[in-house]
């Protein structure tokens, strides 16, 4: 969700004030998915890298997750929205893990869209956290790998990515799920985060379900072909 900071200078706005549009962008996407057919929406709120920006950044950002959690609380499990947020939360402040925890506790129940939301995450921690937590001995497949990152970093079930969405004009992964990114489609969009809107994500499906995925095999058509 890139380009908040951005959107903000560019009318002479406190960035904090582009990172309020972007809870907004937020709240459009989550009501959008469902009708696009998205069962699992995952947000990159915050990166572990993201403590390098100054303190007052820092700080309104973990309010505004904090305020978003509060208020969305209710809207999201009676949409049947299911939260999870990923990523470590030792060093968040007490008021924003309770809000998780309870956001979390809320809508366990959701079945409609299972939203995650990446707080405090790195991909390359998330993969070592995985990795130390295994037992002596144990060699891991590509499957019971997925499941340890899913269970060590809160992603709540394993999944792959299959479409990766980047706004700001940025073309990069910056440590965002760099495991489950391994067959992920890139969408790279100009546009910057608070301008986001539901036509944008269902321009992306649409383009995503236009994209032919071989996985590293060939095309159907072609792989008969060359068999016949
Ligand atoms: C990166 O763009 C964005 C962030 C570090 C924060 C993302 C947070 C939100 C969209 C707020 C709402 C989120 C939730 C879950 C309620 P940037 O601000 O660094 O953009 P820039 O590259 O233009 O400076």
């Amino acid at each position: 969700m890139d380009g908040n900071g951005r959107w903000a200078c560019a009318r002479g706005l406190p960035r904090a004030a582009g990172h309020r549009r972007g809870a907004d962008a937020v709240r459009r996407a989550v009501r959008a998915a469902p009708a696009l057919k998205i069962t699992i929406l995952t947000l990159y709120a915050f990166s572990s890298d993201n403590w390098r920006r100054p303190p007052g950044e820092v700080a309104a950002l973990l309010c505004l997750f904090r305020d978003y959690l509060q208020s969305e609380r209710s809207r999201l499990r009676q949409s049947g929205v299911r939260l999870s947020v990923m990523g470590r939360r030792d060093r968040l402040t007490v008021d924003l893990i309770e809000a998780i925890e309870a956001c979390e506790a809320d809508t366990a129940e959701g079945t409609v869209l299972h939203l995650r939301v990446a707080i405090d995450y790195s991909g390359r921690d998330a993969i070592l956290r995985a990795a130390e937590s295994l037992p002596l001995g144990f060699e891991p497949t590509r499957d019971t790998f997925r499941e340890r990152l899913a269970l060590t970093c809160g992603a709540g079930a394993a999944a792959d990515v299959d479409l990766l969405i980047r706004t700001g004009g940025e073309r990069r992964l910056s440590d965002f799920l760099l495991w489950e990114s391994a067959y992920a489609e890139l969408c790279f969009l100009p546009c910057p985060w608070p301008d986001f809107r539901a036509s944008d994500l269902a321009a992306a499906v649409a383009e995503f379900r236009t994209r032919q995925r071989r996985f590293g095999a060939l095309a159907p058509e072609r792989s008969a072909l060359e068999m016949a």
